[in-house]
């Protein structure tokens, strides 16, 4: 991994450090090419880029109520939003699953918002709980057992399957180790038959469900080897990497990835301590990405009026950055208690139909004083 010394071009009033030692009264802004890996551009505003009066047209900043939109069909996956690489549910369950599901269309990630339970799994089962991320590759069937109510926010890789990133220079065992990525285990693992006695796996293709039914359960394996299987871990597993006098940028918080997105996860840690770092996000126009992020648990100190399971979309095309509360009140932070799962897609998205019940429809407005 190298690279060519560039030189930095420059006009007019600029910090020599990105994101340290702003001008005076100046909005810093990051104008970035690859989603904060390729060419990058500060700009040294007079005036919030978030400063608008109004937008008309297509494109605008949007915030749903994830569990909200989930309660709208208890037990069907509502979706959300998504394109031709990926696509995001939200899925509360209250009772377990009397079937399997065997998703034949891409490998899917569970976020697990609220609840417990089991997953059995036709490699074997895992407990799950609060804040696990469950990878399952495509076609290993599934069913969900409840313990407590459940929401999950499920994404969708119709693409290419989840991979880990490259960790460059800071070695294989950084952000997470990945030995924690848990494997399942044979001993509990049994699926529950439909009321009739059978075993029923739901084939998803092309959107369309198969039906196939056996008189066995077909979790009921003798073991298994090999080097893919039904990942779990926890986001208390991650040991984000933070700096005492630089804004680490959201990249170095990627979990996984597949070929046109990413998922991130913004886990508690402590802000920069040098008092001309900027603390929170940089304003930016993440020009080559589409941005969701998805509110877990804790206190969102960058954003105003945000509650736990919403989701906002930043589209392409539009600024984003710090609420003005958050900017002005930067230097009195110490921890950022926070819990966030980001997904960025290359390539457009499209939102599903949003009861206007379950969204914040002000949101545009939340960067006004
Ligand atoms: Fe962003």
């Amino acid at each position: 991994m190298q690279r060519d010394i560039h030189p930095q071009l420059f006009s007019g009033s600029y910090a020599r450090q990105a994101h340290v030692g702003l001008p005076e009264g100046t909005f810093e802004e990051e104008y970035g090419r690859d989603g904060f890996f390729g060419p990058a551009t500060q700009i040294y505003h007079k005036h919030a880029p978030t400063g608008w009066t109004r937008i008309e047209g297509p494109l605008r900043p949007r915030c749903v109520y994830l569990d909200n939109l989930a309660d709208t069909q208890t037990g069907q996956r509502v979706p959300f939003l998504g394109n031709q690489s990926a696509q995001i549910w939200a899925w509360r369950l209250t009772q377990s699953m009397g079937h399997l599901l065997r998703n034949a269309d891409g490998d899917e990630m569970l976020f697990v918002h609220q609840g417990s339970g089991r997953i059995m799994t036709e490699l074997g089962m895992h407990s799950y709980g609060e804040g696990d991320y469950l990878l399952i590759p495509r076609g290993i069937g599934y069913q969900l057992q409840v313990d407590s109510p459940t929401m999950l926010l499920v994404v969708e890789a119709t693409g290419s399957r989840f991979k880990l990133p490259d960790r460059g220079i800071v070695g294989l065992h950084a952000v997470f180790d990945p030995a924690v990525l848990q494997v399942p285990v044979q001993q509990g693992c049994h699926a529950t038959p439909n009321a009739a006695g059978e075993y029923e796996i739901h084939v998803k293709r092309r959107n369309a469900i198969t039906r196939v039914f056996y008189a066995h359960d077909p979790t009921d394996i003798a073991g298994w080897k090999g080097d893919t299987t039904v990942f779990k871990m926890n986001w208390r597993d991650i040991r984000p990497i933070t700096s005492h006098s630089y804004h680490i940028p959201p990249s170095a918080h990627t979990l996984f990835l597949s070929e046109r997105f990413v998922v991130c996860t913004f886990a508690p840690r402590p802000y920069e301590s040098d008092p001309k770092c900027l603390r929170v996000p940089y304003f930016h126009r993440n020009i080559d990405y589409e941005e969701v992020l998805f509110y877990h648990q804790g206190n969102f100190m960058s954003r105003a009026h945000t509650r736990l399971g919403m989701a906002t979309l930043h589209p392409t095309g539009i600024h984003h950055g710090p609420h003005p509360a958050a900017l002005r009140n930067q230097h009195k932070l110490v921890m950022a208690d926070e819990v966030a799962v980001m997904i960025d897609f290359r390539d457009a998205v499209d939102m599903a139909p949003i009861p206007p019940a379950c969204e914040n429809l002000d949101y545009v407005n939340s960067w006004k004083e």
